[in-house]
């Protein structure tokens, strides 16, 4: 099913990889069916991709078609073999064996049950914890490999958040317009906030909101909607995704999107692709 690993350049050689992160605290919201499809839109759009899945849930995996066993390595072990101060807990993890060519043409590191440890792994090192993505990142010249790097967050606030908000250079928020999402949105800029103030690195872009989940017929959504999109009245706010049976329908079946021809699937289509040309347009 997956192919071994070329390692090639990406399309303008000299260019660096933008880095983009599906992130809200809240789970469920669409952040690994945003990540999956906006993968794929770049990908249609000619765009070499690499999808880092950061959450110990794997579903970004798993949509690729890959199934962790007691065997295999992921992000983890290669992240863990990054940080040189954690030498004695090192495996023969090596990054070409880990990343996986998928069959769409996109290349997957994938996550596993094993990241949940993470945090507490790292706990103790003197380097800084909230660095060893990026650093990661830098160390294989995967920002050298690739046009778009697209990695899929975990429904928290910790350590894994903050490497990946560390790492990227834009991040967009999936979020149900509902009376309880406005919190989850606000702790994850005060995280933002927390970063820019650290100021170690530049602070990622935020690329947009987008809502999710959109439940047309139920008369509050609107309402709802319309004082969340109050609070951040200078993002950008992205077209709302309903909720549609179909697109459930495409995740289930693991396909994105652009595996359709049907009419329902059209709308959607464009809606990924629009994203993704804001993306490009906020990163140049
Ligand atoms: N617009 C939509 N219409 C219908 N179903 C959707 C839509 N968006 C997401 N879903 C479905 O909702 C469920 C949750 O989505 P998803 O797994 O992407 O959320 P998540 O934020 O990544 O969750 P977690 O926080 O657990 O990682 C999935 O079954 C997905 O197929
Ligand atoms: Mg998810």
């Amino acid at each position: 099913m997956f192919n071994i690993l070329k390692n090639t350049k990406n399309s303008e050689q000299t260019k660096k990889a933008k880095i983009i992160a599906l992130l809200n605290q809240k789970g469920g919201v669409g952040k690994t069916t945003m990540a999956y499809n906006v993968a794929h839109a770049l990908k249609e759009q000619g765009k070499k991709v690499l999808c880092i899945d950061m959450d110990p849930q794997y579903n970004f995996s798993s949509l690729f078609g890959f199934t962790p066993n007691e065997d295999s390595f992921c992000i983890h072990q290669l992240l863990v073999n990054s940080v040189k101060e954690l030498r004695p807990m090192h495996v023969g993890a090596l990054l070409s064996e880990v990343m996986l060519e998928t069959e769409k043409g996109i290349d997957l590191i994938p996550a596993s049950q094993d990241l949940s440890g993470f945090e507490l792994t790292v706990a103790g090192i003197n380097s800084p914890r909230q660095l060893i993505l990026k650093k990661f990142i830098e160390k294989n010249a995967l920002d050298e490999r690739y046009d778009y790097i697209v990695i899929d967050g975990p429904p928290t606030l910790g350590l894994l958040v903050v490497n990946i908000l560390c790492a990227c250079d834009g991040v967009l928020f999936p979020f149900i317009p509902d009376a309880f999402s406005e919190q989850g949105l606000k702790n994850i800029q005060n995280v933002l906030e927390d970063i820019e103030d650290m100021g170690i690195i530049k602070t990622p872009k935020v690329l947009g909101y987008i809502p999710n989940l959109f439940e047309t017929r139920r008369k509050q959504a609107r309402n709802d909607f319309d004082d969340i999109q109050s609070h951040f009245s200078d993002a950008h706010v992205f077209t709302p995704f309903n909720n549609k049976a179909h697109f459930a329908k495409s995740m289930a079946n693991k396909k994105s999107v652009f595996d359709y021809t049907a009419k329902d699937y059209k709308e959607l289509q464009s809606q990924f692709l629009h994203m993704t040309e804001h993306i490009e347009s906020q990163l140049n």
